[in-house]
């Protein structure tokens, strides 16, 4: 058993994550915690590197199944490398997108299914399992209108690809309660946090 708090980030594109992480992350460190803040697909040298490539539009169509072992070989370095020996060492692991979003994504996006998803996801995370997941869910037109900047290669997908990502989180969400926590992310930020914030000191708490 790790010693330290794994908790995970997860919704659609344009959801509001790196806004919230940066409350955790500070709100954390300003209680003296000690905080690893990372994100996927990335979080290691090697699976930056994969990052790119999934993410840079140009590679022609990617073939599903390529596409999802790609994502878990990105996993699997950076359980490996970097999210299990934080966890040992007491902190307490921020990860912006775990192994949901590949549910989601490839399981829901792709229709790869959710038995081959978890079956791959189980390898490439060694069965390690968030402590605490934060679903910040809206809708997939205000999602994608928030974004800033060029579309990547995922959020070019037209609008039933990202409709049935939001469906996967939300059956996730209804399938696993007590781990993942389904969250308005149509709210103001403050409103956002301030339900995080009160999730969070009852997992402390606890
Ligand atoms: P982001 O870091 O901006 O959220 O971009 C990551 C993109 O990759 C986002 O569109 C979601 C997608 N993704 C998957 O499709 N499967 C995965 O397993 C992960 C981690 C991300």
């Amino acid at each position: 058993m790790s010693k330290g708090l794994f908790i995970t980030l997860e919704g659609p594109d344009g959801a509001g994550k790196t806004t919230q992480m940066d409350n955790l992350a500070a709100y954390l460190a300003k209680r003296g915690r000690s905080v690893e803040r990372t994100r996927e697909p990335g979080g290691t040298r090697l699976a930056e590197a994969i990052r790119q490539l999934l993410l840079k539009p140009g590679y022609g169509p990617v073939d599903p199944r390529a596409e999802i072992l790609l994502y878990a070989a990105a996993r699997a370095q950076h359980v490996a490398e970097r999210i299990r020996p934080a966890l040992t060492a007491g902190k307490i692991v921020l990860c912006d997108r775990f192994a949901d979003s590949t549910l989601a994504y490839q399981g829901y996006g792709r229709r790869l299914g959710a038995q081959l998803v978890e079956q791959i996801n189980n390898l490439a995370t060694a069965n390690l399992k968030p402590d605490l997941t934060l679903l910040l869910d809206v809708p997939v037109e205000i999602g994608l209108r928030r974004r800033p900047g060029g579309a990547d290669r995922m959020e070019q997908e037209n609008l039933e690809f990202h409709r049935r990502v939001r469906q996967g989180y939300l059956e996730l969400a209804r399938r696993e309660p007590r781990r993942v926590r389904l969250i308005d992310g149509t709210r103001s930020p403050e409103a956002v946090w301030a339900e995080i914030q009160g999730i969070l000191d009852g997992l402390l708490a606890g």
